[in-house]
């Protein structure tokens, strides 16, 4: 029996030799996918375990990876690639759970939750059961726990607290002593997100106070105040952790200037890609992707991504948001802005991420 490693050398030598093909592993890994889900090689098989309901539309997803996977640092995301009648989708979620399920049992979680007209969190959800296979990307991401005991914030809005409950959890099992509090913001008590492990860290970890906020049980909705940041004790000392939707994020960012608590104390991972805003007369133009020989046009703020997939090309990618790199891709000339910092590049060479990547005039991509 040859090991995996074995394996995979010997169909890139043959890919290349009998079909001259430079990603062999996408041109087996069909074959392979029949004869065993746990050969494919382009991406980590993980079977599903089991399925536990969190809320009305949260569903925590128990994975167990095939052993090649390299595993993760708690707070990381990873790319899941998933086949959806007959269309490979690739999505971006934070792992819920801490390495140490990972170390211990072999198993990792992904909590996701519906998202309204989301294609894939919906599909998960109605169509995904124990026993079936997804694909797993290697984990990515610096949101990380420090290096050092020091005071901690985190402020955490809805699904945003999966990436959370992994460093708290880690944190915890590494008795750490420093004072931590959460800001968990929810629309009603209901929509409490591993109500049981927070609950439970609460009870038993005594570095932890938790402030659970339900923004929608009164008349007027109940957002972040600065009252809510002035009675966390020595909150100028705190590292700052920031997970949320776009207006918790902006409105946290805001209240953290007044504290005066510096940019370098803050880590924030969004759901979403925040945008620039940009001024879409200067931007589009001639598109070449050279590669495929192809010549398209494009206008406003479009990012190369779609415009290459309105043009029936296959990019690679994983979170469409600027965070993960695998739609990195060589610009060989022209300029491109990008759409979440609003900055233009330069004229000439270099790799870029097409996923945030608006043309600002006639480009070129290897593509
Ligand atoms: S798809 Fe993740 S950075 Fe572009």
């Amino acid at each position: 029996m040859l090991s995996r490693i074995e394996r995979s050398s010997a169909l890139q030598w043959l890919g290349k030799q009998l079909f001259n093909r430079e990603d062999p592993a996408a041109f087996f890994d069909p074959l392979l996918e029949r004869i065993n889900p746990m050969w494919v090689q382009q991406y980590t098989p993980a079977r599903v375990e089991r399925i536990v309901d969190e809320t009305a539309d949260t569903k925590t997803f128990v994975l167990k990876p095939a052993k090649r996977w390299a595993g993760f640092e708690a707070g990381q995301h990873v790319n899941i690639c998933i086949d959806i009648d007959g269309v490979r989708r690739n999505r971006t979620f934070s792992l819920s759970s801490a390495p140490a399920l990972w170390h211990d049992h072999g198993t990792v979680t992904l909590t996701i939750k519906r998202l309204p007209g989301g294609l894939v969190t919906n599909w998960m959800h109605d169509h995904l059961k124990a026993g079936d296979t997804l694909g797993l990307g290697e984990a990515f991401g610096d949101f990380l726990v420090p290096e050092i005991s020091e005071p901690l914030l985190y402020i955490a809005g809805g699904s945003g607290i999966t990436p959370v409950l992994s460093q708290l959890e880690t944190l915890a099992a590494a008795d750490y002593r420093a004072p931590v509090t959460l800001l968990y913001f929810v629309r009603t008590q209901a929509d409490i997100i591993g109500a049981e492990k927070l609950y439970s860290l609460r009870q038993n970890w005594p570095a932890l106070t938790l402030n659970v906020v339900a923004t929608n049980e009164s008349e007027q909705p109940r957002f972040l105040r600065e009252s809510d940041l002035e009675e966390v004790p020595d909150i100028t000392a705190r590292r700052c952790y920031l997970c949320g939707p776009k207006g918790l994020m902006d409105l946290a960012g805001d209240l953290l200037d007044r504290q005066g608590i510096a940019d370098d104390r803050r880590h924030s991972t969004f759901f979403a890609a925040a945008q620039a805003a940009l001024d879409t007369d200067s931007l589009g133009g001639a598109v070449h992707f050279s590669r495929s020989d192809l010549n398209v046009s494009s206008e406003g703020d479009a990012v190369l991504l779609d415009i290459a997939e309105a043009a029936k090309l296959s990019p690679r990618y994983g979170c469409r948001m600027g965070i993960c790199h695998q739609c990195s891709c060589k610009k060989t000339s022209g300029t491109v802005v990008n759409r979440l910092t609003g900055k233009s590049s330069g004229p000439g060479e270099e790799n870029i991420q097409l996923c945030i990547s608006v043309p600002q005039g006639p480009v070129t991509v290897e593509l």
